[in-house]
């Protein structure tokens, strides 16, 4: 292309401001919008700069604007001319809006099809139209700013944990299952008929044996990727930033990763996030908040009232509490709901079980309440006194067991706090939630399950508990939540092969089993392993609380629909018969 070879970009579109005027630039780029002012063209010309308008004079250039004439959105052009002021027509939306350039010399490159949607910040489309014409969402600004900021991440994660002293490592794609608790994507391998890699869920396994290996203090940007059921803040193929690290307790883990947020925040946002975090344990989490991720931006924290009810005659209270359970119950300043949402909410606690859920409005002459009836009067004053009750306050109450209780006044105290707009925006809580227990018993299965992965350590005084009483394990495990996200997760790894052994024992696999999944890793931590412990934040995550989206998708060039297929390149899709042949399969009909 001759326009190429003779001139060269001086420019990227956003970047010329009044000091350029009278300067003559080259800038290349995509039609945004043109308008014909009978005589005169004016082109936005846009590139992942910015926009910067463009003029096509008949005067100056004939030859330019019978171009212009045949130009449409999304042509992609070239144009060599002369920056202007705009004088009094200054447009203080653009940030380029003081100027415009005066084409003297054009190109069109290439022509386009008329775009399925428009190329604008803001639009009403349909995403799996968005979705499958993914190359022009992502021309649009708000996604090329998530991208733009993910890159910036990146670099600053490298930067900082290069400068920390960590080595960037690399683990292989094609391996064997590393069990997060989703399913494994399975690649089958030509070579050896009926054998299978699996993508890695995580490099967990990896990064323990650098530990065995030395290299002490390692890290990756790497690739995992989880057959499960997505959400939005689910993707079947996600970044991670990872690390490990040798001869370490949870606080050092804590500070490298309290400085590299910091640092992010500070270079992303401006803001300056103090250090250290709250930290909080997972049972104060769960009766607290109701979650073990708890949103701290607003309060809403449950009281417990089961002794203040202990004796009252509602059968609803006492046949909880004769079952073992419990009653908790959160107040709502204020107490601004309608009547019409106070009975809808019954349906936020049913999901998770609860069989009902009763709201209380305080009032000078005692409580307005369905079960107002039931508690006598200087029961309400005690539980007011709790619950802080005063003017005309709310207050839920959920009784049942306690499982049921908190994830049902969980669930109620996000929909409560978004009904009462009491979600501050801006605002950053970080969070890390830690003494998470070691195990849950599945009543369905009837087995022990890890809460965290089976390769976290119990606390070295609970080891002893694998064999006797695994319910009451706390591991060594901790999250980094910020506003209600769990961003990260990890924990201080078991280094012993025995107890290695144990919970592979206690989770159910067989000597025969642990052997074939994991003999590798139960020989490696014979040779000399030295205490280490890591962790891992959810890169697309982090994009998406720094960018204020709602959606792993926005943050994520390519990603997968709710169904986990591409639209765009129609993935997954059926494969040449040959090609299953090679890979030694054959489809059930
Ligand atoms: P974990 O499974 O907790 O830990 O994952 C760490 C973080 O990765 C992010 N994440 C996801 N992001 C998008 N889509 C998903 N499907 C998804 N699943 C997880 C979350 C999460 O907090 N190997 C351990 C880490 C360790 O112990 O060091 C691990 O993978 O932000
Ligand atoms: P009932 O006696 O079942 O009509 O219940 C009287 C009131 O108690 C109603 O307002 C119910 O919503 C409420 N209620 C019922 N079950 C529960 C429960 N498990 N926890 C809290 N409130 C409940």
């Amino acid at each position: 292309m001759q326009f190429l070879t003779e001139l060269k970009r001086t420019h990227l579109c956003g970047d010329l401001r009044a000091a350029d005027v009278g300067r003559e630039v080259v800038l290349l780029g995509w039609v945004n919008s043109r308008r014909d002012h009978g005589g005169v063209i004016f082109v936005d010309l846009r590139d992942r700069g910015g926009v910067t308008q463009v003029f096509f004079d008949p005067e100056i250039t004939a030859e330019g604007h019978k171009l212009a004439e045949g130009m449409r959105s999304e042509y992609v052009i070239g144009i060599r001319g002369i920056v202007r002021s705009r004088g009094a027509n200054v447009n203080p939306r653009m940030i380029t809006g003081e100027i415009e350039v005066e084409v003297q010399q054009a190109v069109v490159f290439n022509g386009a099809k008329t775009p399925p949607f428009p190329i604008k910040d803001v639009i009403d489309t349909n995403e799996d139209l968005r979705l499958k014409f993914r190359y022009l969402d992502l021309r649009r600004k708000p996604l090329q700013d998530c991208l733009i900021t993910r890159s910036r991440i990146n670099q600053l994660t490298r930067n900082y944990l290069t400068d920390s002293g960590f080595l960037e490592l690399e683990t292989p794609i094609l391996t064997k299952a590393t069990p997060e608790g989703a399913r494994d994507y399975l690649v089958p391998s030509r070579v050896h008929p009926g054998e299978f890699y699996a993508l890695p869920q995580s490099p967990q396994l990896f990064k323990q044996i650098f530990m065995v290996a030395g290299y002490d203090r390692y890290f990756q940007i790497c690739r995992c990727f989880r057959d499960e059921d997505l959400r939005a803040d689910r993707q079947p193929e996600f970044t991670q930033i990872d690390l490990e690290m040798s001869f370490v307790v949870p606080e050092d883990i804590f500070g490298i990763i309290e400085g590299l947020l910091k640092r992010i925040w500070k270079e992303i946002k401006g803001v300056d996030v103090e250090t250290p975090f709250q930290r909080m344990s997972y049972d104060t989490a769960m009766n607290r908040y109701g979650s073990d991720k708890p949103d701290l931006r607003f309060g809403l924290e449950f009281e417990d009232v089961s002794d203040l009810v202990a004796g009252v005659d509602f059968g609803v209270f006492k046949d909880t509490l004769a079952a073992g359970g419990c009653i908790k119950a959160f107040r709502l300043p204020g107490g601004k709901l309608s009547r019409a949402q106070l009975d809808n909410m019954t349906d936020v606690v049913k999901v998770f079980g609860a069989k009902g859920l009763a709201w209380v409005r305080n009032k000078a002459e005692g409580w307005q309440s369905p079960i107002a009836k039931f508690i006598p009067a200087e029961v309400q004053a005690a539980i007011n006194a709790r619950l802080g009750l005063e003017g005309e306050d709310l207050a839920f109450f959920v009784a049942d067991k306690w499982k049921v209780v908190v994830d049902a006044l969980g669930a109620l105290r996000l929909h409560v706090a978004k009904l009462a707009g009491l979600i501050p925006e801006g605002q950053f809580k970080f969070l890390w939630v830690t003494e998470f227990p070691g195990f849950e018993y599945d009543e369905t299965e009837k087995r022990w399950f890890s809460m965290h992965h089976p390769f976290t350590s119990p606390k070295p005084e609970h080891i002893e508990y694998l064999t006797t009483d695994p319910g009451k394990i706390m591991a060594r495990a901790y999250d980094v939540v910020l506003n209600g996200i769990e961003l990260g997760g990890g924990s201080i790894r078991i280094h012993s092969t025995d107890v290695q052994q144990k919970v592979f024992d206690l989770l159910g696999l067989t000597p025969e089993e642990s052997q074939r999944k994991f003999g590798f890793l139960l020989e490696a931590l014979q040779y000399g392993t030295p205490p280490h412990g890591g962790i891992a934040l959810g890169m697309d995550r982090l994009v998406m609380l720094l960018s204020g989206g709602e959606s792993l998708r926005d943050v994520i060039a390519f990603p997968k629909t709710q169904k986990a297929s591409c639209l765009m390149t129609d993935a997954p899709s059926e494969v040449d018969p040959k090609q299953l042949d090679e890979a030694h399969i054959r489809l059930k009909k």
